[in-house]
């Protein structure tokens, strides 16, 4: 084959493609398009094959040409509007019959779900909420509240320091003495919140962990308003075959101070493994306040008398939702969390 000839295959290879361009309609007219001129035995690769018989200089101009012409037909190929947009087109498509994303709704958490019983149950008996800071001085975590200097309390031990004298509050009676200092009796108050104490983490113990407060001072509270209160709550709570009982104790700001017990909830009071076989589950500590506490906050001791109470909230939360370990309210699993 001579230069001349090849050159018009070329020419005329050209003109057809162009024309057969025009011509695709869908995605397989485009694919016959390329198998026909770009394909292995395809018309360009046909035309490579005549560049054998050439001289040197006629086989490198005409292999340059088809060459351009392979090149033009890929990108064409590449770029065309079926092929690229194929998959765009398709995301826009809405499909009314397929079903629609299911989004889950996030739940309250076990804690807050407790805590807004809690106080719910105290606001219908006539409390007020009052909150207080975490981070707290050394005066209203202990001082105030009659625990003097040296009392094993503040052993580095229990308490988180942020430096010589303020520290995170390792329970929510500071906010009594807050009250008291800012309110003249009758006061009527609960005070819930975060507290904070140096403990390993176990079962039973978390370094941060939920109190709610009570504190009640009038003339005339005595020890059976106090049991009255708690015991009420308690009916409330985890409904009328509750039972409470006192057990005496000791606390620097209360005298006379007091555990108080629920009846263990898994057994019925029966005896099991979560209550040690008493059939009691301890809540938290409580007691009339200590006439020591009025000399803080300027309150006349000889006119006013009144009662205090802790409540270890997850404990509350652990015996009614029969949870048997603390740390699993701040592991934040969801799989534990949205069952409540
Ligand atoms: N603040 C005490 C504690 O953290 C509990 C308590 C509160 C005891 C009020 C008596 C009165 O253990």
């Amino acid at each position: 084959m001579t230069g001349e000839a090849i050159q018009n295959l070329i020419v005329q290879l050209k003109k057809e493609i162009e024309k057969a361009k025009g011509q695709i309609k869908t995605l397989s007219d485009l694919e016959a398009f390329r198998v026909k001129y770009a394909g292995r035995k395809g018309q360009i690769s046909l035309l490579f094959k005549q560049l054998g018989g050439l001289s040197p200089d006629q086989r490198s101009s005409a292999g340059k040409d088809i060459n351009d012409l392979k090149k033009n037909v890929q990108e064409f190929l590449e770029n065309h509007p079926l092929v690229k947009s194929g998959s765009e087109k398709n995301k826009n498509i809405f499909d009314p019959t397929l079903p629609g994303d299911a989004f889950r709704l996030g739940s309250l958490h076990p804690v807050t779900i407790i805590l807004r019983q809690i106080k719910d149950i105290f606001q219908k008996m006539g409390f007020s909420v009052v909150e207080g800071p975490e981070v707290e001085s050394e005066y209203y975590n202990f001082e105030a509240l009659n625990i003097p200097k040296g009392h094993p309390a503040r052993d580095m031990q229990d308490t988180l320091f942020v430096d010589d004298s303020i520290v995170m509050r390792t329970h929510t009676s500071p906010v009594q003495i807050r009250t008291m200092e800012k309110q003249k009796p009758p006061v009527r108050i609960i005070s819930p919140g975060k507290c904070y104490r140096r403990d390993t983490p176990d079962a039973s113990h978390s370094p941060v962990f939920h109190q709610v407060e009570g504190l009640c001072v009038d003339e005339g509270i005595t020890f059976a308003d106090l049991k009255g209160i708690i015991l009420n709550f308690a009916k409330q709570m985890f409904g009328s075959n509750m039972k409470i009982r006192f057990r005496p104790s000791f606390f620097p700001f209360v005298e006379p101070g007091a555990e108080y017990d629920f009846t263990c909830l898994i057994c019925g009071g029966k005896g099991c493994r979560v209550c040690k076989n008493t059939g009691w589950v301890e809540i938290s500590g409580a007691g009339m306040v200590n006439p020591e506490v009025y000399g803080y906050v300027g309150y006349d001791p000889e006119k006013y008398t009144g009662f205090a109470f802790g409540m270890g909230v997850e404990r509350i939360a652990m015996l009614l939702y029969e949870v048997h370990d603390i740390r699993l309210f701040y592991e934040n699993d969801v799989r534990f969390l949205k069952q409540f």
